[in-house]
């Protein structure tokens, strides 16, 4: 979705984002992550709109961050860094929060769109519909708004006779103009300009509103009365475009965007039996025809194989990894951990940093005790490996191919279970005889028959 077509000559592209605000209304501690930082489905929410702008393939980007500006920019260093980064100490203002984006590219010409930190819901959809609508107007400004019955507090677009652009009015301002405060159609803050139109409508904004500040608005309105055209495109689903400015606005966005990714893994053949209930992070590979029961987390960077199953009730984080056909049933977590080819984990588990072989099976109440207080360690299962009910694994250790062990059994670290041997009590040890074990059994069940 570039909208740059081989072949196709366009104009340069910049994207300003603006993240420099504090959202207030967020009450965030002292330690807090700043808004934009704050978690959507594994990433932060400022990850989310450099997806979507990495659709349009920009020549520049300038991030604009002010509120807990050093988190921002060591976050951008680490995970956006082609992005140029300036500071807006103290935030004065959307139009100046603009300027300064501009101002750190001085010699860009070309088309800028403006984006917000906030959104994580936008689309590169949304933005290369925009970018596409000024390209095709040749258009000075275009304007991304949306229409609701109450626009409440957000920004009203204001037209005259045959509809065409006027103004953008905040709502903040039109206190005393009913007729303004009732138009349905508003402004989401997405913009498209041309830089050598929007350069001179951001120098001497004035601060004589509501709110005291420079508005990007303002820029808008200036290009519009200066005669030159301003465009605009009616946004699908404009309350998907709009900043989370509340805890109530984030957690309407990681729905919204929790089942979006649903959506797409099912499109692709996985069976997710309620996606409402289901959490799938982004970045997670899950193979057509798996399985994934409601009420079931499924963390960052996992991988899940064909015909697997996963939950009701199981948690898979850090990139835990499903081979086909494997299973982590209810209250299973797993951790760095990969279970191989029809490996099973049904109920009640904890596998941390653990290798389960192929066809292994752990049983009920199983845990790798991966951690010593200092370091965190590992635990391999060997293929067709049994492990009883309530046994606890101290890593470091390894359990062998088809090895066995007793129910509540606790195999130290360092005393490796071998291949087909079976283990039983605390601390394990070996079965006398255990390979003579599985004949022994049903030996005695012939016996009790
Ligand atoms: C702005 C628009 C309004 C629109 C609304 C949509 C102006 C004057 N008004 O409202 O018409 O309906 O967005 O949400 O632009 N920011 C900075 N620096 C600042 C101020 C804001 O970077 O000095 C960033 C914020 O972090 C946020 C975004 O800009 O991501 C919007 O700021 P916000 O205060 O929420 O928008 P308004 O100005 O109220
Ligand atoms: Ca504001």
């Amino acid at each position: 979705m570039t909208t740059r077509r081989p072949g196709e000559h366009a104009r340069p592209l910049a994207v300003a984002v603006l993240a420099a605000g504090k959202g207030t209304r967020l009450a965030l501690g002292d330690d807090a992550p700043p808004k934009v930082l704050l978690e959507c489905l594994g990433v932060p929410l400022l990850e989310h709109v450099r997806r979507a702008v990495d659709h349009l393939r920009p020549d520049t980007v300038v991030v604009v961050t002010g509120h807990d500006a050093q988190r921002v920019e060591s976050w951008l260093a680490a995970s956006w860094p082609d992005a140029l980064s300036v500071r807006q100490i103290p935030q004065e203002g959307t139009g100046q929060a603009l300027r300064l984006a501009l101002d750190a590219v001085p010699d860009f010409r070309g088309d800028v769109l403006v984006v917000y930190g906030d959104v994580p819901q936008v689309r590169g959809a949304d933005l290369a519909r925009l970018l596409e609508t000024h390209r095709g107007a040749a258009a000075a400004a275009t304007v991304l708004s949306g229409r609701a019955e109450d626009p409440g507090a957000l920004g009203r677009v204001v037209r005259g006779a045959g509809g065409a652009f006027v103004e953008i009015v905040e709502a903040r301002d039109a206190v005393s103009r009913p007729d303004v405060l009732a138009l349905t159609e508003f402004n989401t803050g997405l913009y498209a300009f041309d830089a050598d139109a929007v350069r001179p409508a951001l120098k001497d904004l004035s601060r004589e509103n509501a709110q005291g500040e420079e508005y990007a608005t303002d820029a808008v309105n200036r290009i519009a009365a200066s005669g030159r055209g301003v465009a605009s495109v009616l946004a699908e689903d404009p309350g998907a475009l709009l900043g989370v400015n509340s805890f109530d606005d984030l957690a309407r966005a990681v729905a919204a965007v929790r089942r979006r990714i649903a959506s797409e893994h099912m499109a692709r053949g996985v069976h997710i039996v309620d996606p409402d209930t289901t959490v799938i992070e982004v970045d997670v590979e899950i193979a057509p025809g798996a399985r994934i029961l409601p009420f079931t987390h499924v963390g960052r960077g996992c991988r899940i194989g064909k015909g697997a199953a996963v939950g009701p009730f199981a948690r898979l984080r850090g990139g835990a990894i499903l081979e086909a056909g494997a299973e982590a049933g209810n209250f299973v977590e797993m951790k760095a951990t990969v279970m191989g080819e029809g490996a099973k984990a049904k109920h009640l588990t904890y596998l941390g940093d653990a290798t389960v072989g192929a066809q292994a099976n752990i049983g009920c109440g199983t845990v790798t005790a991966n951690y010593d207080g200092r370091r965190k360690h590992r635990t391999t299962i060997g293929a067709r490996a049994s492990i009883g009910s309530g046994t606890v694994l101290v890593a470091p250790v390894t359990v062998g191919e088809g090895a066995r062990t007793g129910a509540n059994a606790v195999v130290p670290s360092g005393r490796d279970v071998k291949p087909g041997e079976t283990v039983v009590g605390v601390p394990a040890r070996p079965l006398p005889n255990s390979e003579d074990g599985s004949r022994r059994r049903s030996k005695e069940r012939e016996e009790k028959s």
